[in-house]
């Protein structure tokens, strides 16, 4: 073996190592054969959010096609309409005119041609100017074998598009001998060239390397893959639901269509890992002669890659929102109790609060905000201002539902002079946060919400900063955690099969420069979630939770201070969130 052959495989040794030691990830869906048609009769109301999207019931993965068309927005989603495990999946469907009130329609697409008798799964929707929206799937035909194909609506004149018909010349592309037949799926909302081709990205792997093919049509039908991937990494494992689209160095507020060129823009790669259900994005150069991406050299590319959600947060896929020029981003997240545990409860997985996605203003990477229309959704309000908190001390937040709430709190730490010194060694943010958690005193922080708590932190789910010193740096080093290690009492056991409850610490680092010593944090706490946005969206962390005794009305949200340095809330609002009504 060669040198470079052996130190490739120590590279993917240590890859694996650090993927099964990942605090118990689920690497792809599980199938769990005997409950994928097991039927739900009773679902269980306890951790069922409030105004996060959920059907009534069942299992629920990926967003597919999100778009906007005439007046409406379409959600679909892969659903089990049989159980609470993966399984049986189909597209469903609903619709909102704004994003909050849905309505729940049949399935748009399911199994029933032979290119997807085994399986109708993710993809994406592409409008066609002067002709309507084209959905983009990947369908198993009864060898397993994945390909990508077509539906079109079949009556444009219904606004809610709720039938769709798959023409006969499907598959539209097909894995040829060269590629993974098990490792080809999930594609991407198309984009137009100058050249008048269209081209969509199919995620995919060879060998342990992860791989965005480019596939390029004129019309839409004939589909010829391009000799060159759009962009490969090795050692990254399969790609699933790549996502590429441009961002504006120069627009602040709005977001670019996806096939939108012209100066001053960067685009984005992001990919779905499936060896770690986490994903990763880079900031790079669309070389549109060459077709090829290539990322910035500040942008690193595979396992220490970005990440849109520090947490809890898989298979996204974001839309161009053409009535309010935003680019948004639907994220699916998958329960964090035992498969035991969602078949009891007769239901998992939610999609998260849709965000905005902009580029910060360092250029370096992106920023996300829950889109506005969720302050439809605010109910009463508190508001605080001014409360200095000493080491050690903590405030309650009264007088609104904390276990229905959003929270925005904008924190004054004054001098970082204590903030402790970081130590290089410290590379991984989780191991961090494991390490130091919300009580081990720090010079500045740790500080921030307890969210989802017992008065006697028996069960508490901790969303805090801890602010460090960096000796090779200007800015400090700055540490976001979203702590679910004490969340909740079960300590479970699991029945069948044995699994356990994950209460992984999630942490990220945030790029903040604290030049004004001050600090933002956001909150959506919705029973079984809580979505949390550092620095005005430059870190966010979701963790899925389940506590047995700080729920509904005996749940309670503080603000906390556990570093040596006083930090001031110089304000604090928190509302009561509204359940949305259905759209009608
Ligand atoms: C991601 C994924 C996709 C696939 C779908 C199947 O969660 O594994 O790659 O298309 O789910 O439900």
């Amino acid at each position: 073996m060669s040198v470079s052959k052996i130190a490739h495989v120590l590279l993917l040794l240590l890859v694996l190592i650090s993927v099964n030691s990942n605090n118990g990830v689920k690497a792809t869906h599980k199938v769990f054969k005997r409950f994928q048609s097991q039927s739900v009769d009773r679902v269980g109301p306890l951790h069922r959010t409030a105004f996060h999207f959920q059907p009534p019931m069942h299992w629920i993965n990926d967003p597919n096609g999100p778009m906007y068309y005439k007046g409406i927005y379409h959600l679909f989603y892969q659903y089990n309409p049989k159980g609470a495990v993966w399984g049986n999946i189909v597209w469903a469907h609903s619709v909102s005119r704004d994003l909050i009130n849905w309505k729940a329609l049949e399935p748009a697409i399911y199994p029933s041609k032979w290119f997807d008798i085994g399986g109708t799964w993710s993809g994406s929707a592409t409008i066609i100017p002067g002709k309507g929206p084209v959905i983009l799937y990947t369908g198993l035909d009864k060898n397993a074998t994945q390909m990508q194909n077509y539906a079109i609506p079949e009556d444009l004149s219904d606004p809610y598009l709720q039938k769709w018909v798959k023409p006969d010349d499907n598959p539209i592309a097909a894995p040829d001998e060269t590629m993974n037949r098990t490792a080809f799926r999930d594609p991407t909302t198309a984009w137009l060239g100058k050249d008048g081709h269209w081209r969509m990205l199919v995620g995919s792997k060879r060998k342990h390397r992860g791989i965005a093919y480019l596939y390029r049509s004129r019309d839409f039908r004939k589909w010829v893959k391009s000799k060159h991937p759009l962009h490969s990494k090795q050692d990254t494992g399969m790609w699933e639901c790549p996502d590429f689209f441009p961002v504006s160095l120069t627009d602040r507020k709005n977001g670019l269509d996806f096939g939108y060129s012209g100066p001053n823009i960067k685009h984005v790669l992001k990919v779905s890992l499936d060896l770690t259900r986490y994903e990763y994005y880079t900031l790079g150069k669309y070389h549109t002669d060459k077709d090829r991406y290539e990322p910035d050299g500040s942008s690193p590319d595979g396992w220490d890659g970005l990440r849109f959600d520090y947490g809890n947060f898989y298979a996204s896929k974001t839309f161009f929102d053409s009535k309010t020029k935003r680019r948004i981003l639907w994220g699916w997240a998958n329960e964090s109790d035992t498969v035991s545990d969602d078949n009891s409860k007769g239901w998992a997985g939610i999609q998260l609060i849709p965000r905005t996605v902009l580029l910060d203003s360092s250029g370096k990477q992106l920023v996300f905000w829950p889109i506005e229309e969720i302050n439809t959704l605010r109910g009463k309000n508190v508001r605080i201002k001014n409360k200095k908190l000493k080491s050690g001390q903590r405030f309650e937040v009264r007088g609104i539902t904390p276990a229905q709430a959003d929270v925005e709190v904008t924190f004054n730490v004054g001098s970082l002079e204590k903030a402790e010194p970081f130590n290089p060694k410290w590379k991984n943010a989780q191991d961090l946060c494991n390490m130091k958690g919300s009580t081990e005193k720090g010079g500045v922080g740790p500080f921030g919400l307890i969210t989802l708590a017992t008065p006697d932190y028996e069960e508490y789910t901790p969303v805090f900063f801890r602010v460090f010193r960096d000796a090779t740096a200007k800015k400090p080093k700055v540490l976001m955690c979203s702590d679910a290690k004490r969340s909740s009492i079960r300590t479970d056991d699991g029945n069948e099969p044995k699994e356990k409850m994950y209460k992984p610490s999630f942490a990220g680092f945030v790029d903040a420069d604290f030049a004004d010593g001050r600090i933002s944090l956001r909150s959506l706490i919705d029973h079984s979630v809580v979505e949390s946005f550092g620095a005005k969206g430059r870190t966010v962390i979701t963790s899925r939770v389940y506590p047995e005794r700080a729920v509904t009305k005996n749940a309670h949200l503080y603000v906390f201070n556990n570093g040596t340095q006083p930090v001031t809330v110089e304000s604090l609002s928190a509302w009561s969130m509204k359940k949305p009504r259905k759209m009608n």
